[in-house]
C-alpha cells in the first residue's frame, strides 16, 4: 500500500475503469492536496520499489491511460502487470498554494460577490461603519485577548520574528485587533457603542478538511461600548438575517451564558471538580485540558467522553443576578424578534475572551467544521489588552462555510451584471476607433469589452459571445456603427450613429452597467 496523504489508494488492488484517464502524480514530488477534489482524480504514481511503474519518471506529471482493465483480485504488483501505459507528460508545477489555502477564481467570484454584498447591505441596514485592521498584530494581542490556554493560541498560530525581532502573527480571528484598534485610536471618546462591521483574512494552522482552511475568510460585526443585552439581540437579528437574506434555510441558533469574572470562577471549580471526581470517564486529551481550561472540556466531542460530559454542571445554573438578568433579557428580546434557538449549556466557544452571551448558528446537518458563524460577549477583552473596562460583543461567520453551505442548499447565486458591448473592428484603422469608443462607454457607466491582437471579425464575434455581451457593436467606415443585439435569435444589425449610441444603450438596458 502507498502511503499518499490525504486519501489513501491502495494500489495493490486498485481498479481502474476501462478506458479511463488518470493523472498520475509522482510520488513525494508534489505537495498534498485535499478539499479541493483534485485527489478524487489524482494518483500518486510510485517511482520506487516493487509497484514501481515502468514509465513513472520523477518530477514530471503523467496522463496515463487504462488500456487494461480486467477485474483482478489481489493485484500482482509487478511492473509489467500496471495496466496503463504514459498518454502525455508535462513537467510537474514547481509551486503550488499552499495547503489549506484556496485560489479564488473568476468562476467563484459571484458568489463571493453575492456574499459579501449581503453583508454590506445588512451592515447599512443597521448602522454598522466598516472597520479594516491589520493582518497581523504583535503575538501579544492574541495570547491576552484570544487566551493562552485555547487551542487557537496553543497550536494554530502563525507567529514569526520579524526583522525587528519582534514576535508578530497572522491573525486568526478578528475581534482582538478590532479592540485594540479601538482602544489605540481613542475610538472611546466617540459617542457609544461603536458599531463596525469588517471582512478578513484569518489564519488557524490547523488539519484542512472539508469547511476548514489554514487561510479562510471571516465577516464580522462588533458593538464596543455597550453592556445592553439588546446589543447581544441585534448581532444575533443581524447574523439570521444575513443568513436568511442569502437564502439559508433550517439553521439552528444555539445560545447559552457562561457567567462573568463575578460568578464564573466558582462555576469552574465546581466543573473541575465534578470532572475530577470522573476521571475514569475521560480521555487524555480532556485530561490535559482539565487542569488548563476545565470549560473547554464541554465541546469535546469524543464518544468516549459523552457520558460524563452529559452529567457536567451547567453554567446557567450557576449564573450571578446580573448574568441571569442578562441572560433572560438577551433571549427576551430574539425571542421577541421571532427567531427561534435551543439553549445548549454545552456551548462554551473557543475563545477565552467570552463573557455571558455566547452563540453559534449550525446548518441543518451539522458536522464537525459545519459551525456557520458564532459569536458572544466579552466584557473583559478591552481590559486585557490593558484599556479600561468596555463592554464588547459581537460574532464572525466564515465565508467558505457560508458558501458551502450555499452550496448543500442549491442556492442559486445571482450572476454578476454582465457586459453591454462588444466592439468589433475590422482593421487597424477600425481598432483606434473602436478603442476610442469602448473608453467613451466605459466613461459613460456602460461595459464594454474588445479584443486585443488582429483577430478576424469571426474570432472577434466569437470572443463577444463567449463574454456573454449583449450587444456586438461593429465599427463602421463612417460615424456609424451597426449594432446587433446578441441575445436575439437572428437578431437584425442596425445601424446607429456613434453620437447616439450611448443614449441608445441606455435606452435600451436603462441606465445600469
Ligand atoms: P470563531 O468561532 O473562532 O469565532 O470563528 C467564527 C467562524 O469562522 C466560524 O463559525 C467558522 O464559520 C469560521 N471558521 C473558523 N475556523 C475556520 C477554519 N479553519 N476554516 C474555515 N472557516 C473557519 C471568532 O473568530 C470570533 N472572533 C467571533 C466573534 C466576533 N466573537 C465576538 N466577535
Amino acid at each position: 500500500m502507498q502511503r499518499l496523504g490525504a486519501r489513501q489508494i491502495d494500489f495493490d488492488n486498485f481498479m481502474p475503469t476501462h478506458q479511463s484517464t488518470y493523472k498520475f502524480y509522482p510520488a513525494r514530488t508534489q505537495p498534498e492536496r485535499s478539499g479541493d477534489g483534485l485527489l478524487d482524480r489524482v494518483i500518486r504514481l510510485p517511482v520506487d520499489g516493487p509497484s514501481a511503474h515502468p514509465d513513472a519518471e520523477r518530477g514530471v506529471v503523467q496522463e496515463l491511460h487504462a488500456f487494461d482493465a480486467r477485474p483482478r483480485v489481489g493485484f500482482d504488483v509487478q511492473a509489467q502487470h500496471w495496466p496503463y501505459h504514459v498518454k502525455s507528460t508535462m513537467p510537474a508545477l514547481q509551486f503550488q498554494a499552499p495547503r489549506g489555502t484556496q485560489d479564488i477564481l473568476p468562476d467563484d467570484a459571484p458568489s463571493w460577490a453575492f456574499v459579501e454584498d449581503e453583508m454590506r447591505r445588512q451592515a447599512r441596514l443597521a448602522n454598522y461603519s466598516e472597520i479594516r485592521t491589520p493582518t497581523f498584530e504583535e503575538t501579544g494581542v492574541f495570547q491576552r485577548g484570544v487566551g493562552a490556554s485555547t487551542d487557537i493560541v496553543e497550536k494554530e498560530m502563525y507567529t514569526f520574528l520579524d526583522k525587528g525581532g519582534d514576535s508578530m502573527t497572522l491573525r486568526p480571528e478578528g475581534t482582538a485587533g478590532i479592540v485594540r484598534a479601538y482602544l489605540q485610536r481613542g475610538m472611546a471618546s466617540r459617542p457609544q457603542p461603536v458599531k463596525l462591521f469588517t471582512e478578513l483574512t484569518t489564519f488557524r494552522y490547523d488539519k484542512p478538511q472539508k469547511g476548514r482552511f489554514r487561510e479562510f475568510h471571516q465577516i464580522d460585526f462588533e458593538v464596543i461600548g455597550e453592556a445592553d443585552p439588546l446589543a447581544d439581540a441585534e448581532l444575533v437579528g443581524l447574523q439570521w438575517r444575513l443568513y436568511a437574506a442569502l437564502g439559508l434555510r433550517n439553521l439552528s441558533l444555539q445560545v447559552n451564558s457562561i457567567g462573568d469574572q463575578k460568578c464564573r470562577p466558582a462555576y469552574i471549580q465546581k466543573l473541575a471538580d465534578y470532572f475530577r471526581q470522573h476521571l475514569d470517564g475521560l480521555c487524555e486529551e480532556c485530561r490535559r485540558r482539565l487542569e488548563t481550561n476545565p470549560l473547554r472540556l464541554l465541546d469535546e466531542k469524543k464518544p468516549e467522553c459523552q457520558a460524563v460530559l452529559e452529567g457536567a454542571p451547567r453554567s446557567a445554573d450557576h449564573l450571578c443576578d446580573e448574568c441571569r438578568t442578562h441572560f433572560e433579557a438577551w433571549l427576551g428580546y430574539v425571542e421577541g424578534a421571532g427567531i427561534p434557538f435551543s439553549i445548549n449549556p454545552r456551548l462554551v466557544r473557543g475563545l477565552d475572551y467570552y463573557t455571558r452571551s455566547v452563540w453559534e448558528v449550525w446548518p441543518p446537518v451539522v458536522g464537525a467544521q459545519s459551525t456557520i458563524g458564532g459569536g458572544g460577549r466579552y466584557d473583559g477583552l478591552a481590559e486585557q489588552l490593558g484599556g479600561r473596562p468596555t463592554p464588547g460583543v459581537g460574532f464572525a461567520t466564515g465565508i467558505e462555510r457560508i458558501l458551502l453551505e450555499l452550496k448543500d442548499q442549491d442556492v442559486a447565486i445571482p450572476s454578476i451584471a454582465d457586459l453591454c458591448a462588444f466592439v468589433v473592428y475590422r482593421d487597424e484603422g477600425g481598432k483606434r476607433l473602436a478603442f476610442r469608443l469602448a473608453e467613451t462607454l466605459r466613461a459613460s457607466g456602460i461595459s464594454a469589452d474588445m479584443s486585443f491582437g488582429d483577430r478576424a471579425l469571426r474570432k472577434q464575434f466569437g470572443a463577444a459571445d463567449k463574454a456573454g455581451a449583449h450587444y456586438a457593436i461593429v465599427i463602421g467606415d463612417d460615424d456609424s456603427v451597426e449594432l446587433k443585439d446578441l441575445r436575439r435569435e437572428g437578431g437584425e444589425q442596425r445601424k446607429v450613429a456613434i453620437g447616439d449610441l450611448v443614449a441608445v444603450l441606455k435606452g435600451e438596458r436603462g441606465a445600469t452597467e
